[in-house]
């Protein structure tokens, strides 16, 4: 197969991003270029992503972003093979900015489109970082969903367990709120918990005792909840503490759970490599990587974390789902919708 250019564009929260990858005979990626805005300052003084501004800021950028991911990329739009698209799950006004564009785009420049669905983006990033073969375990952290997923191909998902409430990254952000740590909640929390003691809270593990690979967060969030309101006024070092002692709890149920998923491969496809593949922006937490590495190393298993800025939302994991399902022949039509919600 002759190599491709693909761009793109990704929109479906509140960050505005681009990127060109380049996948070559072999089925290699490779990153040209990867720009990524993120809406922080709009949704600052709102504790949380407001819908509307981030449709309007992407508007705004958007376009720009493009101009400079080609400039990065060095080519023109015309080199393109074809535009990629997230067509959901997630913020519709945004999502509709990012695939309108990429179908005027593609329009244009008479070039194919795909729609990308962003959870296949998340999933299928290991394979351009790391150049993972299918099938594998993947666990999927973010801000709207927690679940582990056998990946066995390109659009071939099978769904293990997951949340049956808050997604993790969810939870970070609850968290950060109720602690006044501010947005986006995840790295917040992890920076106050740097400072923290993990052991002066024992916060409950809800579903742990169950043999069954699914989360609930929303009972945990609840008792930090109480914790705090139970401490107010909060010092710094509460909050510290609060937020080391959500954090550890946080790890060791993934931590658990994930054994446990390993477990399960290992029985149903004894063939396999034993490896956990961790994608989406909660993986960019330090003390839960540690925490799986140190399962993965005790268990005999292989632990893939792609690099941090291709876990949290960004352009080139939208290109490289795009330029895997180019290559099996994937093309959309101009009439593909926009979904606000689209499971894996
Ligand atoms: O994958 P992502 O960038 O967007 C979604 O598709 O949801 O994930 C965003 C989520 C947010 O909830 C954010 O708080 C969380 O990932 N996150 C983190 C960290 N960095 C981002 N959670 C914990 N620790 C972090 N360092
Ligand atoms: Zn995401």
């Amino acid at each position: 197969q002759a190599p491709v250019l693909i761009l793109g564009i990704e929109t479906s929260c509140d960050e505005t991003a681009a990127s060109v990858v380049l996948r070559d005979q072999s089925g290699q990626g490779t990153i040209r270029s990867n720009v990524v805005r993120s809406q922080l300052d709009e949704h600052a003084a709102f504790g949380g992503v407001v819908p509307e501004l981030a449709a309007r800021a992407h508007v705004e950028w958007l376009d720009h972003i493009i101009a400079q991911a080609m400039r990065e990329a060095d080519i023109a739009l015309t080199d393109i093979d074809a535009v990629a698209a997230t067509a959901g799950p997630g913020l519709i006004g945004g999502v509709l900015v990012g695939l309108t564009t990429g179908k005027a785009l593609a329009a244009a420049l008479d070039k194919p489109l795909i729609a990308v669905n962003h959870l296949e983006g998340h999933a299928l990033t290991a394979r351009l970082t790391n150049g993972v073969a299918f099938p594998y375990l993947m666990l999927l952290v973010s801000g709207g969903h927690s679940q582990f997923v056998l990946v066995r191909g390109v659009g071939d998902y099978q769904r293990w367990g997951g949340t049956i409430d808050d997604a993790l990254g969810e939870a970070f952000d609850k968290v950060a709120k109720l602690l006044s740590l501010g947005s986006p909640g995840g790295p917040a929390v992890e920076r106050a918990a740097r400072s923290g003691d993990p052991k002066r809270f024992r916060f409950p593990r809800p579903l742990l005792r169950e043999d069954r690979l699914d989360f609930s967060f929303s009972g945990l969030k609840t008792a930090v909840r109480l914790q705090a309101e139970a401490l107010a006024p909060l010092s710094e070092q509460d909050v510290a503490d609060i937020a080391a002692s959500f954090q550890d709890t946080v790890a060791a149920i993934v931590e658990t759970r994930s054994r446990q998923a390993l477990e399960q491969l290992a029985r149903d496809y004894p063939g396999l490599p034993q490896r956990l593949v961790v994608a989406g922006g909660v993986a960019a937490n330090r003390r839960l990587a540690t925490a799986l590495e140190t399962m993965c190393a005790a268990a005999g298993a292989e632990l893939v974390v792609p690099p941090i800025a291709l876990c949290t939302d960004n352009g080139a994991m939208i290109a490289w789902a795009g330029a895997e399902r180019f290559a099996l022949g994937a093309r959309d039509g101009f009439d593909v919708a926009a979904r606000p919600r689209w499971p894996l």
